[in-house]
């Protein structure tokens, strides 16, 4: 079941994969580049020279963001596509030389996380943990290559509201969203969506309560001391890539910085 449910990510991946990093370009799309990097980048608080594996790196962008900064990093990712395409996009990097380099990892192995070596100062994983039928190995492997005191930082669609079974409410008047309504939270489960409306086929995302995802962070020895609840970048609903760009209220997102102790 669990290796069909990974052959399933990987597929949908590998086909995406050239399509997603077109969309993505270098730096990501306006959530990646204006919402989740910068949150990540706030809770991660790194110093120049600083070691950091990334799990589900996809075409790089974060990688090069921290690279360009001056970190050294070791990016992964399950699809070999995305790999490829991020090692092309990090080789025409003219103006600066930047230590990152990729590997595929399955994250969800952590046996091959543990093989990336380390002791890495920082674990970071933005818009991952969705794809990923479990977390504890992701988790655990995170723990043993870090540093003691070294930390994690997940970033993920929210758990309460943008993975659970919502539903956009609309006013009468004009049909645009003024909330949501969300009729399932509790239990996991298996659900698919799209990361843009422009994307022709969904993807397949894992859904779990904020609790459970916590749960194995925490069964892993890992302990949370940070979190930022991250709304969509607001714009005017012509312009909206997604609903939630209408809904500045609702956080889409949630940055959790859990530490290894
Ligand atoms: C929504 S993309 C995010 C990519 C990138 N972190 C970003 O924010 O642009 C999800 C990524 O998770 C990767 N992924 C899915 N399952 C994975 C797994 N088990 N281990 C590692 N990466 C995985 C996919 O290949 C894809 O690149």
């Amino acid at each position: 079941m669990i290796a069909q449910l990974r052959q399933q990510v990987l597929d949908g991946w590998e086909k995406g994969a050239d399509f997603f990093d077109e969309r993505w370009g270098d730096q990501g799309d306006e959530f990646h580049h204006g919402v989740f990097a910068p949150a990540a980048e706030r809770m991660l608080g790194l110093e120049h020279g600083s070691r950091v594996i990334e799990f589900a790196c996809g075409n790089g962008g974060f990688a090069r963001r921290l690279g360009r900064q001056g970190m050294r990093v070791v990016a992964t990712d399950l699809s070999p596509a995305l790999v490829a395409h991020a090692e092309r996009r990090t080789e025409t990097i003219s103006d600066q030389a930047v230590d990152v380099g990729y590997q595929v990892v399955d994250a969800t192995v952590e046996r091959e996380i543990v093989n990336c070596g380390g002791p890495f100062d920082a674990a970071v994983c933005i818009m991952g943990v969705m794809s990923m039928p479990m977390l504890r190995p992701m988790f655990g492997g995170a723990w043993r290559v870090l540093k003691p005191r070294g930390i994690f930082v997940v970033v993920t669609l929210h758990p309460a509201y943008a993975t659970s079974g919502y539903k956009f409410v609309k006013s009468e008047q004009d049909n645009e969203p003024h909330g949501l309504k969300v009729e399932r939270y509790l239990s996991r489960y298996v659900t698919h969506g799209v990361t843009n409306t422009a994307q022709q086929e969904p993807q397949i995302y894992f859904h779990r309560p904020l609790s459970e995802l916590l749960g194995d962070a925490f069964s892993a020895g890992l302990v949370l001391d940070g979190m930022e609840e991250l709304p969509a970048p607001p714009q005017p609903m012509e312009e909206a890539k997604l609903i939630w760009n209408m809904l500045p209220e609702i956080p889409m997102a949630v940055a959790l910085r859990f530490r290894r102790v």
